[in-house]
């Protein structure tokens, strides 16, 4: 089957990616054709399917079921308090009621164990430079510029949609950054102005190449002592295989549908 699929893409790329070489595949019973078609598309843009919990365990240095399993067990060493997680839960519910649904459906919106590990991480190890991609309706910038306005401290968001720069009204010092033409060449210049970043959060386009692309952005971005997070590392493969190949010590946190990872470079 596999050599199969690699013809039909040599054919297909040589054939300037028309089907009119393809007579041999009419005959072709239309399950097999819709498989083939699959396997071509992974080919070229790589895998966009979510990956099991399983998968993702033997990837990375562990699964946690919660962000206070996470900062009991795990050896990144996260002088987290208790009480912190237990203050950015409350206050992701107030942000929840004052912003979800502003710019985008609540599904958009992060989920209460992201919110809170960012809030009390950001307390207790006071990043200097934060970038975030993906704002939306704003859940996590506000979250993070609420622990900021304690411990100064700057964060750049990074968004496609420039409804997204309305999220924030306080008095922490955000940066909204809008991405415009070939959104990973813009990111990687603005992020090159940006300097030396000390935690870096992926929460915007969750498909393989993005994911894939940003990672590899976010370690060559970061200090050497800086931590990486990622919301939805159960969506594609980027993040399994970033631990295997690229973090030092990598751990996935469920959250309430979905799980968002740790690692360090
Ligand atoms: C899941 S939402 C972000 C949720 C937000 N962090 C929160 O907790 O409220 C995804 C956001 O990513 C943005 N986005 C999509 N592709 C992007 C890209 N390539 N770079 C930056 N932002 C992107 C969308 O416009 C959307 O605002």
């Amino acid at each position: 089957m596999y050599g199969q699929i690699v013809l039909f893409h040599a054919d297909w790329v040589a054939d300037g990616g028309s089907n009119r070489r393809f007579g041999y595949l009419r005959g072709m019973d239309s399950r097999k054709r819709l498989l083939l078609g699959q396997r071509l598309n992974y080919l070229r843009h790589g895998n966009f399917h979510g990956v099991s919990a399983n998968w993702l365990a033997k990837q990375t240095d562990g699964l946690f079921s919660g962000v206070k399993e996470l900062v009991a067990s795990s050896d990144i060493p996260l002088a987290i308090s208790q009480q912190d997680i237990a203050a950015g839960e409350k206050l992701f519910k107030q942000i929840v009621e004052d912003r979800s649904g502003s710019n985008f459906g609540k599904n958009f919106d992060c989920e209460v164990g992201l919110a809170s590990f960012l809030y009390a991480f950001i307390l207790s190890s006071k990043p200097k430079i934060i970038i975030e991609t993906g704002v939306a309706n704003g859940i996590t910038t506000n979250i993070i510029l609420r622990a900021l306005e304690e411990t100064g401290g700057t964060l750049h968001s990074f968004d496609v949609d420039p409804r997204t720069q309305n999220v924030y009204k306080g008095t922490g010092n955000w940066n909204f950054h809008l991405l415009e033409g070939n959104f990973e060449r813009d990111l990687e210049d603005q992020v090159t102005q940006v300097g030396k970043v000390d935690l870096w959060i992926h929460d915007s386009n969750h498909g393989y190449q993005w994911q894939a692309f940003e990672y590899n952005l976010a370690i060559a971005a970061l200090n050497p002592d800086g931590l990486i997070v990622s919301d939805d590392i159960d969506s594609s493969t980027a993040w399994g295989l970033a631990s295997q190949k690229s973090f030092k010590k990598s751990f996935g946190v469920f959250d309430q549908r979905k799980f968002f990872g740790v690692a360090t470079i």
